[in-house]
């Protein structure tokens, strides 16, 4: 059922099967015009950009997701299911729960725990932690080797709130949980793919400390968000 609502292309071909998904459509054309050759626009519809191309002889479309569970819950089930897309790898940032991680640290989700009732609305599980791909986390955790970047593999906390009043909350999170960091998507796109039978993966750099409240100026999470793109396209 194509053109979707949200994606709004009626030549599925145009999409690759795998997906690079940051939250920010900026940041799609920025590994576009950076990392990518051929490359062709395929989406702007709300300004959601969307640009496919190649990555050395891999076709790879790269696709803004928006914040938050619903929007990249829109966004990935559209290409899961009507577009043919096997794999979404959502690149993004966090926050951190803990001293282990510092800033610009890449993690590798490996599970996302979420309060959230998106998976269990859309009737896929009721479970509140859901799981990456282990086979795309496989590759991405050979391409990190390869490029010398360390990557820690870790639980996150899919939260639904940006802003909490209860500050202190993500304590209890942290220890009841075990998740060391916080986003808000992963949850989403993992349920998604569960419900569809295909792939989803995210890597994350973490770019403020709940603990410390430090946080990166807009300049150093760029750099530190091009490690990641590196490891997400190494890994296609
Ligand atoms: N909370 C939720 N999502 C985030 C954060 C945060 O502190 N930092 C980056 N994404």
């Amino acid at each position: 059922m194509i053109p979707t609502p949200h994606i709004d292309l009626t030549d599925a071909s145009l999409i690759a099967k795998t997906v690079l998904m940051p939250g920010d459509p900026l940041r799609a054309k920025y590994i576009a015009d950076n990392f990518l050759t051929k490359v062709v626009q395929i989406n702007n519809v709300r300004n959601m950009w969307g640009f496919t191309g190649y990555y050395g002889k891999k076709k790879v479309t790269v696709m803004g997701s928006g914040m938050g569970m619903p929007s990249i819950g829109i966004y990935s089930f559209e290409l899961f299911n009507f577009y043919g897309v096997e794999k979404i790898i959502r690149i993004g940032s966090c926050g951190t729960y803990t001293k282990d991680l510092n800033l610009y640290d890449v993690i590798l989700v490996k599970d996302a725990y979420s309060e959230s009732s998106f998976a269990k609305t859309m009737g896929i599980s009721s479970r509140k932690i859901l799981g990456a791909s282990t086979t795309l986390n496989n590759r991405i955790l050979k391409a990190g080797e390869s490029l010398g970047i360390p990557l820690h593999l870790a639980r996150v906390h899919s939260s639904d709130v940006f802003y909490r009043l209860k500050h202190d909350e993500f304590k209890t999170i942290h220890e009841t949980y075990g998740t060391d960091a916080v986003e808000m998507e992963s949850f989403a796109l993992f349920a998604n793919a569960k419900a569809l039978g295909k792939k989803a993966a995210c890597l994350l750099t973490v770019s403020d400390s709940l603990i410390t409240h430090e946080a990166t100026t807009s300049q150093e999470r760029q750099e530190a968000f091009t490690k990641m793109i590196e490891v997400a396209l190494h890994s296609l």
